[in-house]
């Protein structure tokens, strides 16, 4: 296993984001919906879209993935199973669901279970599914399901935490292709979600409102093949955003889209840093101490992402008095506050909430990755700390940050990996 070594670093210069891995994973699911070609270019070379085109492989289909072009073609063999030895590892697999139904008429797909982050249950999906006249039994971990009679209908989306990303997407993928008019109140409004939709269209989809909260979906008989841009990765760039912040640096971040990370540059802009949108494609962010501390709290689209909340609690670390984090949509996702502490930061979780104390300083210590986006906050950590800090466990990074040592020693920053 690898660590990454770090220490202290002043950076400058741009960085380019890559493509969206939570647009493409989805994207790719739906290629299921056709058997003509699709091509999509800006894929990012991630350990999760890998796995999400091995599980596509298993249903029949043959891949190329060269320079982040990925070319999916359907072959004779067919396959309506995607096994829990790779669904384990990436829950977005989990939205294979819509498109085989839809599709094959029938789908066995292995349910998630846990993860660090909490408890992420896919009810959502299946009711989802289900009011579309799927048949679903869960045997055995699998979610075992008919899609002979289904039809389009008339859905209510929301959750307790609101709107599901990856049950918008299994339902609105369903739609496309089965008889009938779909309507889903709630819908989730990311950039992804959105994104899907007009992929779908482009296949030949008859859909409206992708990226409100009501979308329409007039499933048609067929769906095409077609090629396809993926939006940059508006986490990776909120996450170069942080690590601008936290380390008091003068970055630009080039190629991202600033109208999807409204909400964190609003968050950044109170802080005092001064943000610069040179035009639609560019952010050139200044970062002014002290900084000042903000309340956040995580919320859907257009609300302040939960994929961003580790990061930015590194940067409220330096914040010159006490900011609150309120976590809506993964009440249980502060695994880096314990590393964060063991770095000398002062931050007090409870439940939903952590109070974060500022300081002048924090210091290197070894410290342990458990998730993807904690990973990248511990990163950031060991950027702006004194010393040597060092990130264990740094497999979770690269589920999805593509090139992120060699993005950031562009930027002058001191990361090497190692050996464990
Ligand atoms: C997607 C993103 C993930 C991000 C999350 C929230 C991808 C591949 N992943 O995950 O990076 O953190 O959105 O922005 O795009 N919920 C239910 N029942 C369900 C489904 C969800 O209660 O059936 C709850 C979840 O536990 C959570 C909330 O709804 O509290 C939002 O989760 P959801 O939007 O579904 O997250 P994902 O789509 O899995």
């Amino acid at each position: 296993m690898d660590k990454l070594v770090i220490h202290k670093s002043s950076l400058s210069g741009s960085v380019e984001v890559s493509g969206s891995k939570n647009a493409a994973l989805p994207i790719i699911a739906a290629t299921i919906l056709t058997d003509e070609d699709c091509i999509l270019h800006n894929v990012p070379n991630l350990m999760d879209v890998r796995t999400m085109l091995k599980i596509l492989e298993g249903l029949g289909k043959q891949i190329t993935f060269e320079n982040g072009t990925v070319i999916i073609k359907a072959t004779k063999k067919q396959g309506y199973v995607a096994p829990y030895r790779l669904v384990r590892t990436m829950r977005a697999s989990f939205c294979c669901l819509g498109p085989l139904l839809a599709k094959k008429k029938k789908a066995k797909v292995s349910l998630p279970g846990g993860c660090v982050i909490g408890v992420r249950p896919v009810d959502l999906h299946i009711k989802g599914l289900k009011i579309l006249g799927a048949d679903i039994n869960i045997e055995k971990g699998y979610c075992v399901a008919d899609g002979k009679n289904m039809r389009g209908s008339h859905i209510y989306l929301g959750g307790q935490y609101g709107s599901s990303v990856l049950a918008t997407d299994n339902v609105m993928m369903a739609a496309a292709l089965i008889d009938g008019e779909t309507i889903i109140e709630y819908a989730a409004c990311e950039p992804e979600v959105e994104s899907l939709g007009i992929f779908l269209k482009k296949m030949g989809a008859d859909i409206t409102g992708e990226g409100t909260p009501l979308v329409r979906i007039r499933g048609v008989k067929k769906l095409g093949g077609c090629e396809f841009d993926i939006i940059p990765d508006r986490i990776e760039a909120g996450t170069f955003l942080a690590t601008s912040i936290a380390t008091g640096s003068v970055l630009e971040i080039k190629g991202a889209n600033p109208f999807h990370l409204t909400s964190a540059i609003e968050v950044a802009r109170e802080m005092g840093t001064e943000i610069n949108i040179d035009n639609a494609r560019s952010i050139i962010i200044k970062p002014k101490l002290p900084l000042k501390p903000v309340n956040i709290a995580t919320l859907p689209y257009p609300g302040f992402p939960t994929d961003l909340q580790a990061q930015f609690m590194v940067c409220l670390c330096f914040a010159k008095g006490i900011s609150l984090i309120t976590e809506k949509i993964y009440p249980d996702r502060f695994m880096h506050v314990a590393e964060l502490n063991r770095m000398g930061a002062r931050i007090q979780r409870n439940g939903p909430y952590a109070i974060i104390e500022g300081k002048e300083k924090l210091f290197g210590a070894e410290v342990m990755a458990s998730d993807l986006r904690a990973s990248a906050a511990l990163v950031i950590a060991g950027l702006s700390a004194e010393d040597k800090t060092e990130v264990f466990r740094v497999y979770h990074i690269d589920r999805g940050y593509e090139h992120i040592e060699e993005k950031l020693r562009k930027l002058g920053a001191k990361i090497k990996r190692e050996k464990q």
